[in-house]
């Protein structure tokens, strides 16, 4: 049917040149104009279709019209109620009068209540004794007529009064109409055949494509959907550990320096320069450029005095200074180093320097004790509670369980007087939030922290205790030099982002559970860490492993 009326909407034009009105065309296998709504949108059919392909243009003619609702339909069929009641009423003076209940049983309850009501108003009937008969031998159905014109049409040359009762009586409805006016197109032809949608190596070889009809792109089809980025599991933890600082009150650290050099990763944190971490076995070293430019030289010195002879009431390390020691550049070990450029910068006001455009920078190291109340003293202090979450590199021979570098999740808070108490206070809401309730703390050895605590969560899958971080107070050799005032605590963590993503993930379970260097087992079934981290990672996987929730 649809193409054989698309091929007569082509004959039309090919004759007429215009078809002006669609409702004037008689759809095939129909005996009447397509003068009705469904018809008009069988036509819009066929008309898209040619359209389409060029053949035609057309133009839409808005059109208010009204079609019959059941019982208007059923009223062009048997009349209306009050004509199908005068018909079965005796005519006055021949035969009985029918009572209102007999005239039920034969009409029907509807037809006999609607009907009684209206066939009295036009003074059809009327009573007789108790029964009703006919008052006129003729009558002249309206409503049938008009709702006739309606059906045909779509429209009532009576007018609008009339169309809003009917509709009122809910005999029609209105409905928006449309018909339109067609013209040829640019590729007009009489000729139906569809148009290819591709291009094939056939129609090449052969050489079809030259005389072929292409389809046109349609750049507004939706397309299929293209699936959105999905997050790797190690950055959805990272997201989630980002809003518990912020939760917190922390506001996170610069850390885009991946390469630091020996002052900042070591020195300024008084690790010794003989300590094994800043081994070549532990640390990478850059070798292009080598060195570091020389840190503010105030602040240098009173940090090689620190560790070589000591001072602010340290014995130091009385070792020889290297200056090459400190100025090598390295990939950085640790986020500390990125804390202690912080730090430093926080005590610039303590130190005395006029500090430019950093009102803002701490502004949301909310103080963590009443006594300061977070308002400037006269030392220059301010609280502050700063966090960072990147990347750190450890010179790690790398095989199918080891990477040479990780991510670390660092906090730290500045304060008066902050106590041991106030870190594992801190830690203990920290680690509750990302739902890890059991933890302990066992004592350990930083060089720059002192006390220091090593972290311990209960892992409830393994049934035992592992290490999750690594915790301490900042030594006042590293605070003092600074230009901290000496009643300024300063504690901080630190863990792995590794550590946390592989206790919520089943497929990251597959690290180990080392603190430090975040490693593979096989116990999981993954044996290569290069499906978990680079390029050869699962797409699929990433897409499909479970959102993270603390
Ligand atoms: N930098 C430490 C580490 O790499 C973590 C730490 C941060 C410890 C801050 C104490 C204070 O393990």
């Amino acid at each position: 049917m649809a193409e054989s009326l698309q091929q007569l909407v082509l004959d039309t034009l090919d004759v007429k040149s215009t078809i002006d009105d669609t409702r004037l065309l008689t759809i095939p296998g129909q005996s009447q104009p397509a003068a009705s709504h469904e018809d008009q949108i069988t036509i819009l059919g066929a008309l898209n279709s040619l359209l389409s392909r060029e053949m035609i243009v057309y133009e839409t003619h808005e059109i208010s019209s009204h079609a019959l609702t059941a019982e208007g339909s059923q009223i062009v069929n048997e009349g209306s109620h009050e004509a199908r009641v005068w018909a079965a009423l005796p005519e006055k003076g021949q035969g009985s009068p029918l009572t209102p209940i007999q005239l039920k049983k034969q009409v029907g309850d509807e037809t006999a209540k609607v009907g009684q009501g209206r066939a009295f108003k036009n003074g059809w009937i009327g009573k007789e004794g108790d029964g009703l008969v006919k008052l006129t031998a003729t009558i002249q159905d309206v409503t049938q007529i008009d709702l006739q014109e309606i059906a045909s049409t779509g429209m009532l040359k009576a007018g609008e009064k009339t169309l809003a009762d009917l509709r009122k009586r809910k005999l029609i409805v209105q409905r928006k109409g449309q018909w339109f006016t067609v013209r040829k197109g640019s590729s007009f032809s009489t000729s139906t055949a569809k148009p290819e949608t591709d291009l094939t190596v056939d129609m090449l070889t052969s050489g079809a494509w030259k005389t072929s009809k292409f389809k046109k792109y349609n750049f507004d089809a939706e397309g299929t959907p293209t699936e959105g980025g999905a997050l790797h599991p190690l950055l959805k933890v990272r997201e989630e550990i980002r809003n518990i600082f912020l939760e917190m009150g922390f506001a996170e650290m610069p850390t885009s320096s991946f390469v630091e050099s020996g002052f900042w990763c070591f020195d300024a944190l008084f690790v010794p320069q003989q300590h094994p971490a800043r081994d070549l076995q532990d640390t990478f070293y850059l070798s292009d450029p080598k060195e570091a430019l020389p840190p503010e030289p105030e602040y240098y010195k009173r940090v090689s005095m620190v560790h070589e002879h000591g001072g602010f009431g340290s014995t130091g390390y009385r070792a020889p200074w290297s200056h090459a020691e400190s100025s090598k550049l390295l990939l950085r070990t640790h986020t500390t180093a990125s804390s202690a450029h912080m730090l430093y910068k926080l005590a610039a006001k303590c130190r005395g320097e006029k500090v430019v455009g950093d009102a803002d920078e701490f502004a949301h190291g909310v103080s963590t004790t009443d006594d300061a109340e977070g308002k400037e003293q006269d030392d220059g202090f301010r609280p502050a509670k700063l966090f960072s979450i990147d990347r750190v590199f450890r010179n790690e021979t790398m095989d199918a369980t080891h990477l040479a570098e990780f991510h670390q999740v660092e906090g730290v808070v500045a304060d008066r007087n902050l106590t041991l108490a106030d870190l594992i206070g801190f830690m203990r809401v920290f680690f509750n939030k990302m739902g890890i309730e059991k933890v302990r703390f066992k004592p350990a050895y930083n060089p720059y922290t002192e006390p220091s605590l090593e972290i311990f969560a209960f892992h409830p899958m393994l049934d035992r205790w592992v290490e999750v971080g690594n915790s301490g107070m900042f030594r006042p050799e590293m605070l003092e030099p600074m230009g901290f005032p000496k009643d300024v605590r300063v504690h901080g963590w630190g863990l792995s982002l590794e550590r946390p993503t592989m206790i919520r993930q089943v497929i990251l379970c597959a690290f180990s559970m080392d603190y430090d260097q975040p490693r593979l087992s096989s116990r999981y079934g993954i044996n290569n860490i290069r499906t978990l981290v680079g390029h050869k990672v699962s797409i699929e996987g990433i897409e499909s492993s479970p959102a993270v929730m603390f």
